[in-house]
């Protein structure tokens, strides 16, 4: 099945047109077609500087200019007829800009190719969506700082290997997440600032004859400067797998905490509940509430990093410039964008409405001898033994609790001096999870005059 003519924008040498498969595997504008308003920014800024410098026409510019603006008002109210023929955002828009203007849209792509328009247009809607994802972060990190003020000195366990290790507070735990989600917020931060170079005038690979001036059209779609390589600006795509990057390890801690609060919410922990708006029932087991938001925040990741691997492996065997490999860059950002937005929204969600349970929290923060650490400290402490022979006694008289079906706490003193003689009755000082908790003030740590001075940190930070 060939279509009779050929290409309206390249057919100049073709006789006949592209086969259906051939158009099918060709087209991109079943995607390219979000980068719309990017497109018709990019020409916008190109046209103006024609004009500025000469190159085209004062009369056409203004064609071009009024020309852009309908297209793109065309396509904000749905009435753009988008073609597969003409492959691409780039040649549509083009396209209807000569049925609406005629003669001077034959002039727009002077000195510039769809290779460097490509990476234009995917370099701004990148870069908005870095800025989208930096203050979905914040958002995130400010329902999270709210958290951790509000129960700053609540007692929970911490765990390791998910046994019960020492006493925390919830705010400590919750500032663990902030700081997680505060450095996916530099990551952003920092891709943003080393990707905004315009590859506009890059042209096809090799710059261009034509007196362009790339610092204006870099100034005008608020770039830094332009791309100081022609060849390096029509193939780099470093700026999406660095968004990519990022955005997995951002999913991956989403992940994390999501992970955490399926475990929570359980009826076997009931740390937390979360609130109806962000939970689902079960059609057959009336009793249930599921945390779905929290299981598909945890999946989430998989497609994220799936993106990120798969423009890695398109990216990694081509020559310099561009190949239309490239052309499968698109969908993979598209898809990890939208994901990540929303899994970072419905955590934010989740996040501001979650209770915390703070009776089964101190309930649980004093069980699995939590504070033999804090036994073992005092041993060294105040009877000068070594760390590892307190170690030992602490050991000793775990078994014993454990025998005895008791907390260290409940043991009597004599029970205590038959592990050690030394130990006096000020050893019960130290077993609460409450004293535990509030000796832990080295810099960092979990006492609760250390986590809000974290929180008043990162309340700066976000000012
Ligand atoms: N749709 C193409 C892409 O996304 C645009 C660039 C096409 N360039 C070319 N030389 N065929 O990569």
């Amino acid at each position: 099945m060939t279509n009779s003519t050929s290409n309206k924008m390249w057919g100049g040498r073709f006789a006949a047109g592209p086969d259906a498969i051939m158009e099918a595997i060709n087209a991109s504008i079943g995607f390219d077609k979000r980068m719309a308003a990017q497109d018709i920014a990019g020409s916008r800024a190109h046209a103006a500087m024609l004009g500025a410098t000469g190159i085209l026409q004062t009369s056409d510019v203004e064609a071009i200019r009024e020309g852009l603006l309908t297209v793109l008002s065309e396509i904000e109210t749905g009435q753009f007829q988008f073609s597969t023929a003409l492959e691409d955002i780039h040649m549509n828009v083009e396209a209807r800009l000569k049925d609406l203007i005629g003669a001077p849209a034959g002039r727009l792509h002077t000195g510039r190719s769809r290779n460097d328009q490509v990476a234009t247009d995917f370099k701004l809607w990148v870069r908005d969506q870095l800025d989208a994802t930096a203050n979905g972060l914040q958002a995130l990190i400010a329902a999270l700082l709210d958290q951790a003020e509000a129960g700053s000195d609540w007692v929970m366990p911490g765990f390791t290997h998910l046994q019960t290790a020492q006493p925390v507070t919830w705010g400590h735990h919750m500032m663990a997440y902030v700081e997680m989600f505060g450095r996916d917020l530099g990551r952003i931060e920092d891709a943003r600032a080393r990707m905004n170079t315009s590859p506009l005038g890059a042209a096809a690979l090799a710059g261009t004859s034509f007196p362009i001036d790339r610092h204006m059209t870099a100034q005008a779609l608020g770039f830094d400067a332009p791309a100081h390589n022609s060849l390096d600006a029509v193939s780099d795509r470093d700026f999406a797998l660095e968004f990519l990057g990022a955005a997995s390890i951002c999913a991956m801690h989403l992940s994390r905490f999501a992970e955490e609060l399926v475990i929570w919410s359980s009826a076997q922990f009931r740390f937390v509940t979360l609130s109806d708006r962000f939970s689902t029932g079960s059609s057959i087991m009336p009793q249930k509430k599921n945390p779905d938001a929290a299981e598909l925040i945890r999946a989430k990741v998989g497609r994220i990093f799936g993106a990120n691997t798969a423009l890695m492996m398109v990216m990694k065997g081509l020559p310099l410039a561009y190949s239309k490999d490239m052309q499968e860059d698109k969908e993979q950002v598209f898809d990890a964008a939208d994901n990540l937005m929303l899994a970072l929204a419905a955590m934010t969600g989740m996040v501001g409405d979650m209770t915390a349970n703070r009776a089964a929290l101190a309930a649980a923060a004093g069980a699995g001898f939590s504070t033999a650490t804090d036994l073992a400290d005092w041993l060294v402490r105040v009877l000068g033994l070594p760390f590892r022979d307190a170690h030992h006694v602490t050991g000793t008289l775990v078994a014993l609790a454990e025998a005895n079906g008791c907390d260290l706490p409940d043991l009597s003193l004599d029970q205590m001096k038959s592990a050690h003689d030394g130990i006096t009755s000020q050893v019960f000082d130290v077993l609460g999870v409450e004293n535990s908790v509030h000796s832990r003030t080295s810099y960092g740590g979990t006492a609760p005059a250390q986590v809000r001075a974290q929180i008043s940190r990162w309340r700066e930070i976000l000012a």
